[in-house]
């Protein structure tokens, strides 16, 4: 072909309809692919809006239960279980986190009685627990690293033993995934799985979801232990490592600013790749919607095919629920 007879080839000619648009459409979004996230607070009949999460709730255990019972019937397969603590349950050691009737063990035990089919995933980090709001054991203004993940692995098998399916350690302590596999193994529980958050950067996309949950660090902020956003080999090692150490899915998170990690991870692990669509993610669009700056379902549905073409197969995202609206014409 002579390019004196341009154009021959037409790009334009595979997007001159919806048919065929969706014909070649190189991703598809699916509810098979969403993980719902929760919030769970003690109490009986409220929910509280999160400020600076738009129409997202926390709820007291019975109204969360309607709350899945509309999660299942749009078939979303999972959701991603987070406790709201009060401050006089809060300690350095996390120690109302291995409460077998703490919040989180109760809510587990109830929604698997009532929706057996719902595949539970539960946060494992001491966050909301501490009075420092960190994810690990704070001594001398450090945060211990293999003390805490002592506490971690109890808290995985504490939340194996209530029925959750998959344990999600949002730490990102050195050595969880393994000691945290062992103890799970040890205790019985072979079939619980871990989605480790493998990449977590230090990112400043997680404010509102500590307006959510009241877990701000109250001291300093988590970059000895989060990764630095400037850094993506780093976080193909955590993934390879966490693979190795017996996780059965690997996170990356934050979402948008970092589709290129969600390729990274996903060319080096054999693992399901999930992406976390954090709760500034979600605030920017709602934000931008409310002020008539964006049209929200149009930039909900870009962002999360983003990141199916980044190579994630899973996403958790607070946008499940509408997206599964939209996906199945409800
Ligand atoms: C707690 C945890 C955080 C998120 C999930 N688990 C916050 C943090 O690390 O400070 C953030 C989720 C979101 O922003 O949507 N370890």
């Amino acid at each position: 072909m002579s390019y004196s007879e341009f154009p021959y080839s037409r790009p334009r000619r595979l997007r001159r309809s919806e048919n065929v648009r969706r014909m070649v459409a190189e991703n598809q979004l699916s509810v098979n692919d969403f993980i719902a996230p929760l919030f769970v607070m003690e109490g009986k009949n409220e929910k509280v809006e999160i400020p600076s999460m738009p129409d997202y709730y926390r709820f007291t255990l019975d109204l969360l239960l309607k709350e899945i019972e509309e999660v299942q019937n749009l078939g979303i397969p999972a959701v991603l279980l987070f406790a709201k603590v009060p401050d006089d349950k809060k300690d350095n050691e996390g120690t109302e986190a291995l409460d077998p009737n703490g919040l989180m063990q109760k809510s587990v035990r109830t929604i698997k009685e009532e929706f057996p089919e719902m595949v539970v995933m539960t946060d494992v980090a001491m966050d909301p627990y501490s009075s420092f709001g960190h994810d690990g054991i704070v001594k001398e203004g450090e945060i211990l690293n293999d003390e805490s993940v002592d506490i971690l692995a109890k808290m995985a098998v504490s939340h194996a033993e209530a029925g959750a399916d998959f344990v999600a350690p949002s730490d990102m302590m050195d050595g969880r995934i393994l000691m945290m596999r062992e103890a799970l193994e040890e205790a019985g529980f072979p079939n619980t799985g871990i989605m480790a958050y493998s990449a977590k950067y230090a990112s400043s996309y997680y404010g509102p979801f500590r307006d959510a949950l009241d877990s701000a660090p109250g001291f300093g902020d988590k970059k000895t232990y989060q990764m630095d956003p400037s850094n993506v080999t780093e976080a193909v090692k955590e993934a390879i490592t966490d693979e190795q150490e017996g996780a059965d899915i690997i996170m990356v998170k934050p979402g948008l600013p970092y589709l290129d990690v969600v390729r990274a991870v996903k060319e080096v692990v054999n693992l399901p790749v999930s992406v976390y669509n954090v709760s500034g993610e979600y605030a920017m669009i709602k934000a931008a919607a409310e002020k008539g700056w964006l049209n929200e379902e149009e930039a909900m549905m870009e962002a999360l095919i983003g990141f199916k073409r980044a190579g994630a197969d899973l996403i958790a995202t607070y946008f499940a629920k509408d997206a599964a609206r939209l996906l199945l014409g409800k």
